[in-house]
């Protein structure tokens, strides 16, 4: 394993940084340090620890021009022992090498990528909110910065850490859903299973269309047929029909998020029916009207898990879900958040605990 270098004046900075705000929100802070590893020669060369600050870049970097770029979104939550724990990142590791790979980038050793975080975790302790729901949100990414305007893979990289001290993503009310039945955002074959920024950038004019017309999340359907619910733009997609809580099964256009698996994992641990399936936005809209889709959910590493209030078609019918507080999704909320901030006990590897460093 590679050692993280740490530099005397991160340190210091961090140490002397302080928050004082009740309304946390979600990425409004950064921790002013960050983790920073250069890619050079065919290897990693090496980690640091280093005051937050901007990046130098070459205007010719291959990111700023072929968005060769991959990122991940995970979290460290304090438990009620002081202690802090990461939720599950070796499925972020592994999720990042396979976005690493399908964007033609170096994969991280896991054990490197886990020691990265783990680090400036641990330098973040103090940061780390104390509230239920509140956590440490991790941002690690990988930027291709071989200067050149041919196209082709970049030969170097940057991968950084940096740290948002983060409360909810929502404000709290239930999420309005605008259905996208014209564009795509990527098709079978594509990226869409990699977590890298050519799918946000892909659904950010979907996102300036849904927040005019009063929405909140764009639903993205599958790009074949325009028929098959795939996913929001930054979480995963469930719905309660018949009692049973489905979502869409997981396809190459689809991330296949930390969150889904745990709310599957969770709610069959509480004896309640999961199908993964194909998913019709008409099946869910029918069932709406017929009262059998009784509630839908959204979730995400940064969401956690947003009761749906209502979904809105291209002719701007709204379909008006009729628990828009979900029972069933509040259950299953509830539980993941009380295993995260250590209340409840974590199923075998969910929790990664952060070493103690006393600095
Ligand atoms: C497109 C997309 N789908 C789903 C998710 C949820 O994944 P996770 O639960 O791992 O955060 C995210 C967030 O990371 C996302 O960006």
């Amino acid at each position: 394993m590679k050692k993280v270098e740490i530099h005397p004046d991160a340190v210091e900075r961090v140490k002397k940084f302080t928050i004082n705000d009740p309304q946390l929100g979600f990425g409004k802070y950064v921790a002013p340090i960050m983790i920073q590893a250069l890619y050079d020669h065919g290897e990693w060369q090496r980690f640091d620890l280093l005051p937050y600050g901007p990046l130098q870049l070459d205007p010719c970097s291959k990111v700023l021009h072929y968005g060769q770029e991959i990122f991940e979104g995970m979290k460290v939550f304090r438990h009620p022992d002081d202690s802090i724990h990461m939720f599950r990142p070796e499925m972020n590791a592994r999720r990042f090498n396979l976005s690493a790979r399908r964007m033609a980038m170096p994969e991280i050793p896991e054990e490197d990528y886990l020691n990265a975080c783990s680090t400036i975790s641990a330098y973040c302790k103090h940061l780390i909110p104390k509230r239920l729901g509140e956590s440490l949100y991790l941002r690690p990414f990988m930027i291709a910065t071989e200067v050149g305007l041919g196209i082709k893979p970049s030969k170097q990289f940057l991968f950084i850490i940096v740290a948002s001290p983060s409360g909810s993503y929502f404000a709290g009310d239930a999420v309005k859903v605008y259905i996208e039945r014209d564009d795509i955002r990527c098709a079978p074959g594509g990226i869409g299973f990699a977590k890298t920024g050519g799918n946000y950038a892909a659904s950010l004019n979907s996102y300036a269309k849904t927040i005019q017309l009063g929405c909140d999340q764009t639903m993205w359907l599958d790009s074949v047929e325009h028929k098959y619910i795939e996913e929001m733009s930054g979480m995963n997609f469930f719905a309660v029909i018949d009692n049973k809580v489905v979502t869409p099964t997981l396809t190459d256009t689809i991330l296949d998020g930390v969150t889904r698996k745990s709310i599957i994992d969770i709610a069959r641990a509480e004896k309640i029916e999961v199908e993964e399936r194909k998913l019709s936005i008409d099946e869910v809209l029918k069932a709406v009207q017929e009262g059998r889709c009784t509630e839908a959910f959204v979730c995400g590493t940064a969401a956690v898990v947003a009761p749906i209030a209502s979904f809105m078609d291209k002719d701007q019918t709204v379909y008006k879900l009729r628990d828009s507080q979900g029972k069933i999704g509040m259950q299953l909320r509830e539980k993941l958040i009380a295993i995260q901030a250590g209340r409840f006990d974590a199923p075998q590897g969910w929790t990664y605990p952060v070493r103690d460093l006393n600095f």
